[in-house]
């Protein structure tokens, strides 16, 4: 059975491509629009998976939409109708994108595609998400929490899966209906805190541990979690249907003081050179830090509530989750901690993009076709190219032709030239000669393979640096990546050296450590080697490696180890700054050229800046 599935018009669309239980790929169209969390619909994605796949769309036994336009439609009019006609403008322009395209998505999927109506579907969305937060575990029986904004009406589900002979047994226990939603409530603060909804909650994340609860009790009226782990949400604090420009009423801000200027700088830094003295924070920059405190206390407090309900109900030892709120990887630590759950799964991508890959498997599911692929599922499900014309055309072009590629703002380059060594069917030197560099203090690009599938880089497209440098992580900070201080960078170690920095996982490595989801404390013994990879706090959101994972990555971070006594590297998203993560290598290769990125390893090639 050969199905596609699609998610678009929110948050990150995607599409994901399974052929006769063979995963041929899964990827968001941000990759290839070059626009981060791009809605718009993925065409270049299912352009890219049918190639892959040597099909055409009238080769599809089925296509399938991640939810139900047609419900969904019924709750976007009857919110902004319910305030109008305080909200005209945003009535007029959702109607405008509902009636001109949204609502006729499946038709057009059949247009496109050229596919009979009758094999393009729909599934329910928090379906979608249940299926992939389930499926890809490789568990038999499960929990499950869905955990997002908002889908058709429904904003929480929990719920209890089987697999059975290939087939797939979801049952929907209990869910939360819009506007009773955590994704809406933790979004609303990270506008009120000026970062962007639905992108930049992990900046309201990494704010909260500079601050102090404080506000705890006022964020407690707002979302108020029952004992026995519901939650209710007052929404007299908040006025969604203007959620992206001001969503927040004078009754929150009477409660918490003026939301911060989106820009203003934040004088926290998750890590200083030794010796250097902080700045002190303002009463207001203090105040901010706090409300992200409050607010992510009482998430946690809501998710840990819903956790042990659902270990109550199903009597399951695994949880699988999904759903964009399952990113807050400090939250989901404590599940880890602090619920009777012994195995936890999240997948790759929690979020809507893997939601399309999500109603593929729930399409399978409902005919027994669920097969090993689809019930392993790992990251690395991207497009890989091949980098040898990037590499040809560097012969005709240097440093002198993209000079004036270079981001402004920047130092002016320093003068070098470039060195471009290829080491096919030299694995070893390649991975030595990339070692020397990193251990030289030089920020290394690492393009390899099919990119990954999720907001995470993890080996295939990831820049490198000596974790224990802070010079160079400050370095990566603000003349390649644009970061903000006060957000931490993280590390991949290999497996066999992860209990010297986590002793506390001795009886096991949790499932989420391998894709970098949850955020824990680092043994103190190895501070010093990853001190430019911590947060203030002493913790980190590890990706522990295995060589299955990764072999390539794998071997690099063994090597390292080698070299330093710990197989770990400082590991962030291949990206200049407001971009989406690097697919070809010309866009590797620009990233490069624009910032003061030093080395860059695309696939069997090393590329140089050779500094005189
Ligand atoms: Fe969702």
């Amino acid at each position: 059975m050969r199905v596609l599935g699609v998610s678009a018009h929110f948050h990150t669309a995607a599409a994901a491509l399974i052929d006769n239980g063979r995963v041929v790929g899964a990827a968001a169209e941000e990759r290839f629009t070059r626009v981060k969390h791009d809605p718009i619909f993925p065409e270049r994605t299912i352009a890219w998976l049918l190639d892959e796949a040597g099909v055409r769309g009238a080769d599809l036994d089925r296509v399938v939409f991640y939810e139900q336009p047609h419900v969904k439609f019924t709750r976007v009019l009857a919110s902004t109708l319910s305030t109008f006609p305080r909200h005209h403008r945003s009535f007029g322009s959702a109607m405008k994108r509902w009636l001109g395209d949204r609502l006729w998505t499946t038709n057009k999927l059949s247009r496109i595609l050229d596919v009979h109506p009758d094999r393009v579907g729909v599934v329910v969305h928090h379906r979608s998400h249940a299926s992939q937060a389930f499926v890809g575990s490789g568990y038999d029986e499960s929990a499950i929490l869905t955990l997002d904004g908002v889908g058709e009406w429904d904003t929480t589900g929990l719920g209890h899966g089987r697999i059975r002979d290939g087939a797939l047994e979801l049952n929907v226990l209990e869910t939360h209906r819009y506007p009773d939603s955590l994704g809406l409530f933790y979004a609303a603060f990270t506008t009120f805190l000026g970062f962007r909804a639905n992108s930049e909650e992990c900046s309201t994340m990494a704010l909260a541990t500079f601050g102090e609860p404080r506000y705890a009790p006022v964020v407690r009226q707002i979302l108020k979690v029952g004992t026995d782990g519901s939650y209710r949400f007052d929404n007299s604090w908040f006025d969604f249907v203007s959620l992206g420009q001001a969503p927040f009423t004078k009754k929150l801000i009477s409660a918490l003081g003026p939301p911060r200027t989106p820009g203003m700088p934040l004088p926290f830094e998750s890590f200083r050179m030794p010796g250097a003295e902080p700045v002190a924070p303002t009463e207001d920059h203090q105040r901010y830090a706090d409300i992200a405190a409050s607010a992510q206390l009482v998430l946690e407090e809501a998710i840990l509530g819903l956790a042990k309900r659902a270990a109550r109900l199903t009597g399951c030892s695994r949880l699988c989750l999904s759903g964009g709120v399952a990113l807050n990887c400090v939250a989901t630590a404590r599940l880890l901690e602090e619920t009777p759950f012994e195995h936890i799964w999240i997948p790759p991508d929690p979020g809507d993009g893997g939601a399309a890959l999500g109603a593929v498997q729930h399409v399978l599911g409902e005919h027994g076709q669920l097969g090993a692929e689809a019930r392993s599922i790992g990251p690395y499900l991207g497009r890989s190219y091949d980098p040898t014309p990037t590499l040809d055309m560097l012969t005709h072009m240097g440093p002198d032709s993209w000079s004036a590629y270079r981001q402004p703002g920047l130092p002016p380059p320093e003068a070098y030239t470039l060195s471009v060594e290829r080491l096919s069917g030299d694995e070893a030197g390649l991975i030595a000669r990339t070692v020397d560099d990193l251990l030289a203090g030089r920020i290394v690009g690492w393009f390899q393979g099919g990119f990954e599938f999720g907001p995470r880089a993890l080996g295939n497209r990831s820049l490198l640096a000596h974790p224990a440098r802070v010079e160079t992580a400050l370095k990566l900070s603000t003349r390649v990546k644009a970061r903000a201080p006060f957000r931490p960078y993280a590390f991949s170690i290999a497996e066999a050296h992860a209990l010297r920095a986590f002793p506390q996982w001795s009886d096991g490595i949790p499932a989420m450590a391998r894709w970098m989801q949850v955020v824990v404390p680092v043994s103190a013994a190895v501070h010093d080697q990853v001190r430019a990879t911590l947060h203030i706090d002493g913790t980190t959101r590890p990706q522990v490696v295995a060589a299955s994972d990764n072999p390539r990555y794998h071997k690099l971070l063994t090597a390292f180890g080698q070299q330093t006594g710990l197989a770990a590297l400082l590991n962030t998203s291949f990206n200049a700054r407001g971009e989406p993560i690097v697919s070809s290598p010309d866009e590797a290769l620009m990233v490069f050229a624009r910032t003061d990125l030093d080395t860059l390893v695309l696939g069997d090639a090393i590329l140089r800046k050779v500094y005189s």
